[in-house]
């Protein structure tokens, strides 16, 4: 038997690496819905919101003037820095995906960082404790550190066990999970479920909750066949792991192609990510690793997750909220043409489910799963480390400036959007390789093939020159 179907145990390892997913999708969308909630609780804390107000505001009818909590310079600042923590947690930690990949192998590693995770969840599920914004803040910062880990180590385990013809498929349920995560956040993140004044730090605390379940689970989890006969050169264990994965069937074609990957990996010295970014032999790889994630990131997708209630409030949607709850959220192009016309409000709606469609079809999914199938072992998790960076990083950007963008580009911000994006639709036909079906090796191959051209053109010859030296440098 050369084909196997999708055993159970291949299905609990991706459900349960896929948990780490959920958690992050649960932690990006949670402080979305809150936000009021939670100002007005930092304002406490603070001492710039009083009783007074609070009964004030309670009483109010829509057209008075009344202090927010929010609008205290001191509360805006926690605020923003609760949200933007996350992000940093996340830029710092993905360079480290590499190293705790191999310190004792993908599993091992999802379950040593879980304890992140709880931490995380417990600070900000206990943060009327002590003073909540501090409390809030630290949670969010370690959340994020767990994430920026898990975002790396679940597509390279999924990436790693998947049979090469579902590798595409088993790859995209990475964001399948994220999305869920954020739906479920704000769907009880409304106010009469968990955001609410009593609830919302177990709202915030849940976040740490797939984490629990994911540790119970991960020892049921083959540990990645290809670390441990590339990475530890255990031939047998690995083998034993493909049975588990794959049930019965004959291993020969996969263990010869690991074996012939480890003899590469064997050659060269263990790929760090410095000597990744100076070596010449992978820069087209990286470049496309690179910018399918810059793409992702700069097609303006978090604009819109994160700011969507206002996005919606401005085209005139009645119930924005229930409008980013309906897909996630966002805006497109339309927000420019909205407010006079109420049937604008739709046509906003509609676009933005669209986009949000769309983005769920390609640049969503594909930039997770991509990068591990376009690097053999050796350099694999060096490159996925640069590749989280880059994503977090960018996701930090906008998260950061979209306000001050839209301030200056008003309505016409979504159209620098669909600028980049048509840049970055080019750059994918021309030089991203269909990778569906081939082997790690093949992959490689064809960007080989780009090399050997070049050395075949006598023209190019003092430029392969120099190629050489760099990579011997
Ligand atoms: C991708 C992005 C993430 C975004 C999500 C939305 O996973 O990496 O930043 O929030 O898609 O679906």
């Amino acid at each position: 038997i050369t084909e196997f179907c999708l055993t159970g145990t291949l299905a609990i390892a991706v459900f349960t690496a896929a948990l780490g997913s959920l958690q992050y999708g649960y932690s990006l969308g949670v402080i979305n819905a809150p936000q009021k909630v939670i100002e007005k609780h930092y304002g406490h804390s603070l001492g710039v919101w009083s009783e007074r107000t609070t009964v004030l505001s309670e009483n109010s009818t829509e057209d008075e003037e009344l202090p927010e909590a929010g609008q205290h310079p001191a509360v805006v600042m926690y605020w923003s820095l609760s949200v933007a923590i996350f992000s940093i947690g996340g830029m710092l930690s993905s360079f480290l995906v590499g190293f705790v990949g191999d310190l004792k192998g993908r599993v091992k590693g999802m379950l040593m960082i879980n304890f992140l995770a709880v931490v995380a969840g417990l600070l900000m599920g206990l943060c009327k404790m002590w003073k909540p914004h501090i409390m809030v803040i630290s949670g969010r910062a370690v959340m994020g550190f767990y994430c920026g880990l898990t975002s790396g180590l679940v597509p390279m385990y999924i990436g790693e066990i998947a049979p090469k013809a579902y590798r595409g498929a088993l790859g995209t349920l990475h964001q399948l999970a994220i999305v869920t995560g954020i739906l479920i956040s704000q769907v009880i993140g409304l106010d009469f479920i968990l955001g609410n004044d009593g609830m919302w730090p177990l709202l915030l605390g849940l976040s740490g909750a797939p984490a629990v379940l994911q540790t119970i689970l991960l020892p049921l989890c083959p540990e990645s066949p290809r670390y441990l006969y590339i990475v530890l050169g255990k031939e047998q264990e690995a083998r034993n792991s493909l049975y588990r994965l794959r049930g019965p069937y004959d291993a020969t074609a996969d263990v010869e192609e690991m074996r012939r990957e480890k003899e590469e990996a064997d050659k060269e010295a263990r790929i760090s990510i410095l000597s990744l970014i100076r070596s010449s032999v992978y820069r087209q790889q990286l470049i496309v690793a690179l910018m399918m994630h810059f793409s992702q990131q700069f097609s303006g997708i978090n604009a819109i997750f994160y700011y969507s209630t206002s996005i919606f409030a401005r085209a005139g949607v009645g119930q924005p909220v229930y409008a980013t709850i309906g897909m996630g959220a966002i805006n497109t192009v339309f927000t420019m043409v909205s407010n006079d016309y109420s049937w604008m409000s739709y046509v906003s709606m509609s676009a933005i489910f669209l986009f949000v469609s769309f983005f769920e079809i390609g640049p969503g999914p594909i930039p997770w799963f991509i990068v591990a199938e376009l690097f053999s072992q050796g350099p694999r998790p060096a490159a996925i480390a640069l590749a989280g960076c880059c994503n977090w990083t960018s996701n930090f950007i906008i998260g950061m400036t979209f306000p001050y963008i839209q301030g200056l580009l008003d309505v016409y911000v979504f159209i620098l959007f669909a600028g980049l994006l048509l840049c970055f639709t080019v750059f994918t036909y021309l030089r991203v390789p269909e990778t569906k079906g081939k082997t790690f090796e093949e992959i490689a191959a064809v960007f080989q093939k780009g090399k050997k051209k070049l050395a075949e053109a006598p023209k190019d010859h003092a430029e392969l020159e120099q190629l050489k030296t760099s990579t011997d440098a």
